[in-house]
């Protein structure tokens, strides 16, 4: 294995906070090794566009805390094409990088992989908000965006109490719903949607009615944005249920913010694991948390890799939000 003495590192796809927690463990554990590290722009565009930059200890400073990402983010589309993957190994020749930090979601691990299997080994790093990444337990971002709605909906049951209504509040998460189950269970909902689980509208209907003859005056529902439809589906109840009912949808808001500790903590253990396995020449690898232990898989395997619904967990919050 050829000995890396220059990394680069780079964030793609929606950014997420911690992020900036991660590209601080990355230098410095790289720096600590000796290994020099190069950062790189707005994810793929920047290895097409030669946006790169070195990085020092204090490059890094005061950044742990911070939503975002200072090296900025993007999708490129370019980046899938031959050329633009062409390209990229050229600018890794031009600045001497022999290895890159991916930080990203599974989108970004696929065009790690295409660069590793083309001699740039890369090390994936689960950085998004969904935490939809099959090979591990939780994506750094996650416990940050769900404080984040959770908080929202915190307000939102303030003047849903007050006016007696239903609120209806979708929260982001692609195809998934891991971030609205744990944002409804820990909100208190009285249902939450997700793709993963069919819902007949009458249910959530009765389920408010039967609820309202126990005494109940507000309802929380959340939404994951994979199902959506929370205009329609206030409408459906207020005309339903005489229940004054409003949506909400929370969108970008859950992606800012200082990250919580979770995430920083997870950050710097996971950014120094993944300078590990590049410093000993090891690439084409993701970092993962599985069962509470950092762990990390060949990324064609991870990719294929299928992720668990918590079933149980969803059963839970239906049981007990009543
Ligand atoms: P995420 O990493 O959050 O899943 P995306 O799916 O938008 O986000 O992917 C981010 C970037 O990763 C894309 O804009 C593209 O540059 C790169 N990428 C995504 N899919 C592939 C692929 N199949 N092959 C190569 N690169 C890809
Ligand atoms: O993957 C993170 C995420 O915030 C998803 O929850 C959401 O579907 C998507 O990104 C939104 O992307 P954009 O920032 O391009 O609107």
């Amino acid at each position: 294995m050829a000995e890396i003495k220059t990394i680069g590192v780079l964030t793609s796809g929606g950014d997420a906070p911690g992020m900036n927690a991660t590209i601080r463990a990355v230098v410095r554990s790289a720096l600590a090794k000796g290994i020099k590290v190069m950062g790189i722009r707005r994810g793929y565009v920047g290895l097409i566009n030669e946006d790169i930059f070195e990085m020092d200890l204090r490059s890094v400073s005061d950044i742990i805390h911070r939503g975002g990402t200072v090296l900025y983010t993007a999708r490129c589309p370019e980046f899938k094409t031959e050329e633009g993957m062409q390209k990229a190994i050229e600018t890794c020749k031009k600045f001497g990088i022999d290895g890159c930090v991916v930080i990203g979601g599974d989108g970004s691990y696929r065009g790690a992989r295409d660069l590793s299997l083309r001699g740039i080994p890369c090390v994936g790093l689960p950085g998004t908000i969904d935490n939809d990444i099959a090979c591990t337990d939780y994506t750094i971002g996650f416990d940050t965006a769900m404080n984040t709605a959770v908080e929202m909906i915190d307000r939102l049951r303030d003047t849903a109490q007050s006016h007696e209504r239903c609120s209806i509040c979708e929260v982001m998460g692609r195809n998934a719903g891991y971030l609205a189950l744990h944002t409804g269970i820990a909100a208190g909902a009285t249902a939450i949607l997700v793709p993963e689980v069919e819902f007949k509208v009458e249910d959530i209907i009765e389920k408010i009615k039967r609820s309202e003859k126990t005494g109940k005056e507000h309802f929380i529902i959340v939404v994951a944005e994979g199902v959506g439809g929370v205009d329609e589906l206030a409408k459906k109840i207020e005309a339903e249920t005489g229940i004054e009912s409003r949506a909400t949808i929370l969108g970008h808001v859950q992606r800012g913010g200082n990250a919580s500790v979770r995430d920083r903590v997870m950050a710097s253990v996971m950014g120094h694991a993944a300078v590990q396995l590049l410093s000993k020449g090891i690439g084409n690898r993701v970092i993962a948390l599985q069962h509470d232990k950092i762990v990390d898989f060949d990324i064609f395997e991870a990719l294929q890799m299928k992720k668990d619904f918590e079933y149980d967990l969803y059963e839970i919050a239906n049981e007990i939000g009543v």
